[in-house]
């Protein structure tokens, strides 16, 4: 069957939109923030919310933004557009687009920043660096890697450039390509690494920490924290997954293809957390370390273990791979956008949008060392940066997205885009996202707002 192609290009198959989809989605939020944001919101209690806040709201938007990416076969910001006309609505929906395109930017600067920790530590470990490290010199090598701005920059602008020129390939020959290459190996190495902590003495305690809770645990800033994430690591709320969705078979099932996507990211997650946490207890660190977890914890353990330090290798260097593939997607919707509005090439665009988030890592990377004096909102820029994405750009996107689809888009366009067979499936869809989305993302953000 023909494919109606975009200007852009198109996945060759359902399968490399859930691969892609999956690659955007597992990444640093994944294996780097889910695990300490478990640690800080003091672990099971904050496990429930943020598997509540997948379901009934992270699945249903993410099957949203999938279809009006398809139908349109567009950019997020002219996608919303062309819905709205065929719906005869209010072209102005396409601030939600717009936001999105910000929310990538805003993202991809800080999320470089941590990319860069990564890739140290690629290297640190290839260099046998890392090598009899306890806890206490792991945290002093995190630390004095903070602290040094000229090794942290060097690193940013190695991963913009790696990101901006697979970006600049395509989206077959580019970002389909790199896809196929990394995610096979992504999965074949957290099944070693788990297979590793299960055999550890900790593993039982990680389990309870992760799956065990007391109801006086449930907070309004867990819950915050907790569908912020679940936006974050869905890629949600800023037009990437929309953007991929836009190169999908026009045949492929949108919801089973967003389920698979949800599962897999959402095992991804508590796998990591398996990984981490026997470690964590086994070298008795405090689980509410916050940022540094993975980047002082892990060192210590692969150190102890048979092979640890190709291990280490292997894991530094795809956790970065995951980066990779997730930052191509923060990106993507800016440039299709630029592609689409400017009439300028794909390589340019690139290049024009490489300048501006490398300059904003840079200044993101600051606040940890040189910068760190500079704060607005009682923050610093590096916080700043991911409070203003995750806990307002992101959510506000999704309630946008949610009250376009569940409001404006005719009935009739979701049911043929979505061709749910089944109506009772599609009813409770349609339930969540006209109703249940909104009222949960407006609640959680309004008690953000006021605390
Ligand atoms: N989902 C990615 C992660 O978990 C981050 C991301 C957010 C990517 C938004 C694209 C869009 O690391």
């Amino acid at each position: 069957m023909s494919i109606a192609q975009t200007i852009h290009g198109s996945w060759a198959s359902r399968w490399v939109f859930i691969f892609a989809a999956t690659g955007s989605a597992v990444g640093l939020g994944n294996i780097w923030k889910f695990p300490y944001i478990v640690g800080l919101h003091g672990g099971g209690a904050f496990v429930l919310l943020y598997l509540g806040c997948i379901l009934t709201v992270g699945v249903p938007l993410m099957m949203a933004e999938v279809l009006i990416g398809r139908r349109a076969r567009l950019s997020p910001v002219n996608a919303v557009a062309a819905l709205a006309r065929e719906s005869g609505r209010n072209e102005r929906w396409q601030i939600a687009g717009g936001m999105g395109v910000l929310a990538g930017v805003l993202i991809f600067s800080f999320y470089s920043v941590v990319a860069g920790w990564v890739l140290e530590y690629v290297l640190a470990s290839s260099r046998g660096e890392l090598i009899d490290i306890g806890h206490v010199q792991a945290s002093e090598r995190f630390n004095s890697l903070l602290a040094d701005p000229r090794t942290m920059f060097g690193w940013h602008s190695l991963f913009v450039l790696v990101v901006m020129s697979i970006l600049a390939a395509g989206v077959v020959q580019g970002l389909e390509r790199a896809t196929r290459l990394i995610m096979p190996a992504l999965f074949a190495l957290l099944v070693v690494l788990l297979g590793y902590s299960a055999t550890s003495g900790y593993f039982g305690q990680a389990w309870n920490f992760l799956f065990s809770f007391e109801t006086r645990q449930l907070s309004w800033e867990g819950a915050l924290a907790a569908l912020g994430h679940a936006f974050f690591t869905l890629s949600l709320g800023m037009g990437a997954i929309m953007v991929y969705g836009s190169y999908m078979p026009k045949n492929a099932s949108i919801s089973g293809a967003v389920l698979t996507v949800a599962a897999l990211d959402t095992v991804v997650a508590l796998v990591a957390s398996l990984i981490i946490y026997p470690i964590v207890f086994s070298t008795g660190v405090d689980p509410a370390v916050g940022p540094g977890l993975m980047f002082i914890t892990l060192p210590v353990a692969f150190d102890h273990m048979p092979g640890g330090q190709v291990i280490g290798l292997l894991f530094f260097g795809l956790v970065a791979l995951a980066a990779i593939t997730s930052a191509i997607s923060l990106m993507e919707p800016a440039v299709a956008f630029l592609v689409e509005h400017l009439e300028i090439g794909r390589i340019q665009s690139c290049a024009l949008l490489g300048a501006a988030v490398w300059l904003l890592g840079t200044v993101a990377l600051g606040s940890f060392n040189v910068l760190s004096g500079i704060e607005l909102f009682d923050r610093n820029i590096y916080n700043l940066l991911d409070y203003v994405t995750a806990n307002i750009l992101l959510p506000l996107g999704g309630i946008l997205v949610a009250l376009f689809v569940g409001w404006q888009v005719k009935r009739s366009a979701l049911r043929s885009e979505l061709a749910i067979s089944n109506s009772v499936l599609f009813k409770v869809w349609y339930l969540l996202i006209r109703f249940v989305a909104p009222v949960a993302i407006g609640v959680v953000f309004l008690q953000n707002l006021k605390a």
